[in-house]
């Protein structure tokens, strides 16, 4: 089967405690009751994009217990093609989350069934118009299903969530890389990168952060800023780098878990019905503006018809 968008990630199930604030080390706080609620950023992208209309697939592995289920009644309801989720003889990931009644979260992720994909998992990009990949799989996963992609013409998206150090190859296989300010902060001073950043880096003559990171390969780079909304820099031959700030709509933030995976799974959505990077993200700020103001990742992401 051939879906347009092709995600390869994570599978996990957000097991999430409200509480006033988090514990520090030794100290023990009592939070609210438990929400065993489908997570993970490769599920998160997928669902997103498919609650969009986009027809979409998604390559990852659950384990044979109730939190696979979970991901894959969800993935399903959703209408994610599950077809290349492989069910392996590991525990479902799974995600430790608190959330502050700021709605800010802090996130600790065990791996479980995550890290059993393979690279021959993901070489096979079978016919999509995107492929787009996020970290919480193996970096050996992520580097051959870009490869992969670029090799067969199928444009490349990495959401470089969590952080990783990408070989040069990869970073120049990329039609569009998305990252946080944290992650962009995190990828401009992470050292050599397999000598992806050689030459001049650092002293060339567009000073941006967006700038810099074009430098290191992809063709076009997304920074999200939260509430600030985003920023798109693609290089044009002709008129050097074209930067663009894309407004995020004001909304009360109850929960921004997952908004990151809202963004890039519409991002994708639309890049895969042929709009420019610049216009899908115009379309993802307000898919991620709408994820953060209900409780939850998937649960939380709009229909197409629920937008403004
Ligand atoms: O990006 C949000 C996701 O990160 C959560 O759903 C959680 O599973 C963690 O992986
Ligand atoms: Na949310």
């Amino acid at each position: 089967m051939t879906a347009a968008v092709l995600v390869v990630g994570s599978a996990n199930a957000d097991l999430v405690v409200a509480t006033d604030r988090r514990p520090a080390g030794g100290e023990t706080v009592l939070g609210g009751d438990t929400q065993i609620l489908p997570g993970g950023k490769g599920a998160n992208t997928a669902v997103a994009a498919a609650r969009l209309g986009a027809d979409v697939a998604l390559i990852g592995a659950v384990g044979d217990d109730a939190h696979g289920r979970l991901l894959l009644d969800s993935l399903r309801d959703s209408g994610v093609a599950t077809d290349r989720v492989r069910v392996v003889d590991r525990p479902t990931g799974a995600a430790y989350i608190t959330v502050t009644p700021d709605g800010e979260n802090s996130i600790l992720v065990s791996p479980g069934a995550n890290h059993a994909l393979t690279p021959s998992d993901a070489a096979d990009p079978a016919g999509a118009r995107v492929l787009v990949a996020s970290l919480e799989v193996p970096l050996d996963v992520v580097e051959h299903a870009i490869a992969c992609a670029a090799g067969a013409g199928v444009r490349t998206v990495l959401n470089l969530s969590p952080t990783a150090k990408l070989s040069r190859e990869t970073l120049q296989n990329l039609d569009v890389l998305v990252v946080n300010e944290h992650e962009a902060a995190w990828l401009l001073e992470a050292g050599d990168h397999d000598g992806a950043h050689g030459g001049d880096y650092g002293s060339g003559d567009h000073g941006s952060d967006a700038g810099r990171l074009l430098d290191l390969g992809p063709r076009a780079v997304v920074i999200t800023r939260g509430p600030e909304g985003a920023l798109v820099a693609t290089r044009d031959e002709q008129a050097g780098i074209d930067q663009v700030e894309v407004p995020s709509p004001q909304v009360t933030a109850v929960d921004t878990t997952g908004a990151g995976d809202a963004f890039t799974g519409a991002l994708v959505t639309w890049l895969a019905s042929g709009a420019t990077v610049a216009d899908a993200a115009r379309r993802a700020v307000d898919v991620a503006a709408v994820s953060v103001t209900k409780r939850g990742a998937q649960p939380s992401y709009p229909l197409l018809d629920e937008l403004s």
